[in-house]
């Protein structure tokens, strides 16, 4: 037996309840030190921790594709790491491999069926790229814009993007200029993440919605109204930013991350006076789920790595080192 160290659920933080690092537990355990046919074992380089986990923490997450985390069990989620052994003839020793359902410990032995190569070379090395820009992540940013942002270049668009700082966010934004809008606002939570938006990121103004006034800012730094906005967030930020919106433009419903401690169906329904703009002005508001899309994932892929590799998509991660501190996140 080889020990290795793993964190579980500790307690559930109820469905109106805020995460704590509590609700998780390092732990000692052990894994066998051989093994079986069609089986492979990884070493953990790299685990993402995401908003969709808070519905894991949930005794019933409220979607039919996510499983809930049991007490005291391993959580799981996209990670990479490198081969020690393998019985499953697609790896080898020393490949890097990436699987939805990593487990959040240092070391296992997972089914190889589960697994996923990955070539470094795509990301020039910078491996954890695969958990984010060049994962899931720039996935759900990139076919967010294409399957629902209808983005057409010359049609001077302009791009709303809430949680703009954040991964899904930020690329969002980018990915929605590349793809033709004219003008790109941000809606973030500091004024340092409002600067690295604009100076780093290419948004042309971003907007601290904790200070000042969210519609009066919005108005006057898009006075053409909104054709697309990318929504991370819902809840407020989202009815502010819908009453702005043109006759006919596109929402891309890609997350709800300020309901997520509250026990709301998902989507939210918008309020009364919300929806009504949005029928009368036929705002479109439907349903995204980026694991939809997975037969355009290979070019996708292949498409963020390239505008990576070309400096058109820039890259921010928060990296913390150790698994003891992934509770923090
Ligand atoms: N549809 C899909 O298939 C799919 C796939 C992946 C992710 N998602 C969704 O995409 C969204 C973003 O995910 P991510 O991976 O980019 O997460 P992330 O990197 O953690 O970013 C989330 C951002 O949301 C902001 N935020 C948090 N609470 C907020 C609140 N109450 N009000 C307003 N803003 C708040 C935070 O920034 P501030 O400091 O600016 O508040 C944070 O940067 C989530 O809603 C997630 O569920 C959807």
């Amino acid at each position: 037996m080889m020990i290795i160290q793993r964190v579980v659920l500790n307690s559930r933080p109820g469905k109106n309840g805020v995460p704590v690092a509590e609700n998780f537990r390092l732990e000692q355990s052990t894994i066998s030190d051989t093994i079986q046919d069609g089986q492979v074992c990884v070493r953990t380089l790299y685990l993402s921790v995401d908003p969709y986990m808070r519905c894991r923490m949930n005794e019933d997450t409220g979607s039919d594709y996510l499983l809930p985390w049991q007490l005291s069990e391993v959580a799981d989620g996209g990670g990479i790491g490198v081969v020690e052994e393998s019985k499953h003839n697609s790896f080898a020793k020393g490949d890097f491999v990436t699987s939805f359902n990593w487990p959040w410990q240092t070391m296992a032995i997972l089914d190889g069926g589960l697994l996923q190569k990955l070539v470094p070379q795509l990301v020039d090395g910078r491996l954890s790229f695969f958990l984010g820009a060049a994962g899931i992540t720039g996935l759900t940013a990139l076919l967010g814009i294409k399957e629902k942002g209808h983005v057409s270049a010359g049609a001077n668009q302009t791009m709303v993007v809430s949680g703009a700082a954040g991964a899904c966010g930020s690329l969002a934004g980018q990915i929605g200029r590349l793809e033709g809008c004219t003008r790109v606002v941000g809606i973030a939570g500091t004024d340092e993440k409002c600067s690295i938006l604009i100076s780093e990121m290419g948004f042309d103004a971003a907007i601290n919605y904790k200070k000042g006034h969210v519609a009066e800012q919005l108005r006057e730094l898009c006075p053409g109204g909104v054709d697309v906005y990318f929504d991370n967030v819902g809840g407020d930020i989202s009815d502010t930013v819908i009453s702005q919106m043109n006759q006919n433009s596109h929402i891309v419903l890609c997350g709800q991350i300020s309901q997520y401690n509250k026990d709301v169906p998902y989507p939210p329904p918008l309020p009364p006076e919300v929806e009504k703009i949005q029928k009368e002005r036929n705002i479109t508001r439907e349903r995204f789920l980026v694991l939809n899309y997975m037969d355009k994932q290979e070019a996708s892929i292949l498409q963020l790595c390239q505008w990576i590799k070309e400096g058109k998509l820039k890259v921010r991660e928060t990296v913390v080192e150790g698994l003891e501190n992934i509770g923090v996140l």
